[in-house]
């Protein structure tokens, strides 16, 4: 009986949502964002749809930037909620929208606020560099916010002789020790994404385009950075595959960057590296919960808004601004 209520309640909503529906999608998406004055954000693992009507299309520095500086007063931010969230905590006076609320991401969940709390007090004379994929309470207990684009750079900075502990993801820890030769405490989190990608099936591919370079993000494990002729963000990536005088490229990050790239390179190849099994695995899940209908219906409908306590914002937004700062350094 319960189920039946249930299935009735989900084709309703679904008939509602059909029946909601203009017919030119990215018309109503532009006349919505010209009435509510609204900016959209967009990641590069957003569905191409979606990056094809963003305002601005960029990484996680390069977002956090747009938000920081944005007089809209609204952003429709299509990413993920550790985004969204880092816009709301630069702007507590606008409107944040994130078109699924359950766009999360692996990483953040890999650092729970109150196991870090423990693991921190354990290095009370540490420096605590988080990266900005992880939660607001996260932020809240950090000194200094970095992206995969400025962690070499901004871990440079800081005092050699000031330990450092480096949060969540493990992977970028161990890429920003060698590049800067200090020894970070590292958190043991990681992406689902990024660790899915097969050293072996990649150097298959390598065998079969010897003239392919492997290009990577640093999310990813040892064995597959091993192998990667150039390492970056997903912004450092594209700007490489344009300047490389190379003609294919094997892409070690989530396939959505391959959109743009097409885009700025259409006579080059680009090889999406496969995951260990036979899956869509390099998709990440979490981004590709938004679509352009959802994008519509949250700007239809305001909601679903992020919210961050105050309390937690105050605290988080202190390590961010650190971040764009030294950013600009
Ligand atoms: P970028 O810093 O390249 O935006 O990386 C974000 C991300 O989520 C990688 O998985
Ligand atoms: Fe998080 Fe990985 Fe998805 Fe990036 S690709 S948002 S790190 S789960």
């Amino acid at each position: 009986m319960g189920i039946m209520v249930f299935a009735t309640a989900l084709s309703y909503q679904n008939s509602a949502l059909k029946d909601d529906r203009p017919t030119d999608l990215f018309g109503a998406i532009a006349q919505l964002k010209h009435e509510l004055n609204a900016v959209i954000l967009a990641h590069y693992y957003q569905d191409p749809d979606i990056q094809d009507i963003a305002d601005y299309i960029g990484d996680s520095l390069g977002l956090s930037q747009q938000a920081a500086a944005t007089d809209a007063d609204v952003i429709v931010f299509a990413g993920v909620h550790f985004m969204a969230e880092t816009a709301k905590i630069l702007n507590p006076n606008k409107l944040v929208l994130l078109p699924d609320l359950a766009a999360g991401c692996s990483l953040a969940d890999s650092c729970p606020p109150d196991a870090f709390a423990h693991f921190r007090a354990q290095y009370p004379d540490h420096l605590v560099v988080s990266y900005i994929n992880c939660t607001a309470e996260i932020k809240a207990q950090s000194d200094i916010i970095c992206t995969s684009s400025n962690a070499v750079k901004i871990v440079q900075q800081i005092p050699t002789d000031q330990p450092i502990i480096f949060a969540p993801d493990r992977n970028l820890g161990r890429y920003v020790m060698q590049q800067s030769g200090r020894e970070l405490v590292l958190w043991n989190g990681s992406c689902i994404v990024h660790e899915t990608f097969s050293e072996r099936r990649i150097v298959e591919l390598k065998v079969h385009h010897p003239n392919a370079q492997v290009i990577a993000h640093p999310e990813c494990e040892p064995p597959v950075l091993r192998h990667a002729d150039y390492i970056g963000s997903t912004t450092a990536l594209l700007s490489y595959v344009q300047q490389s005088d190379r003609q294919s490229f094997i892409v070690a990050t989530e396939p959505g960057i391959i959109h743009q790239m097409q885009k700025a390179a259409p006579q080059k190849t680009f090889i999406p590296a496969p995951s260990t099994s036979n899956c869509n695995c390099n998709e990440c899940p979490h981004m590709r919960l938004n679509t352009l209908e959802k994008l519509y219906l949250c700007m239809k409908n305001r909601t679903p808004e992020i919210t961050v306590p105050d309390d937690i914002r105050v605290r988080a937004l202190r390590p961010i601004q650190r971040m764009l700062e030294m950013s600009a350094a």
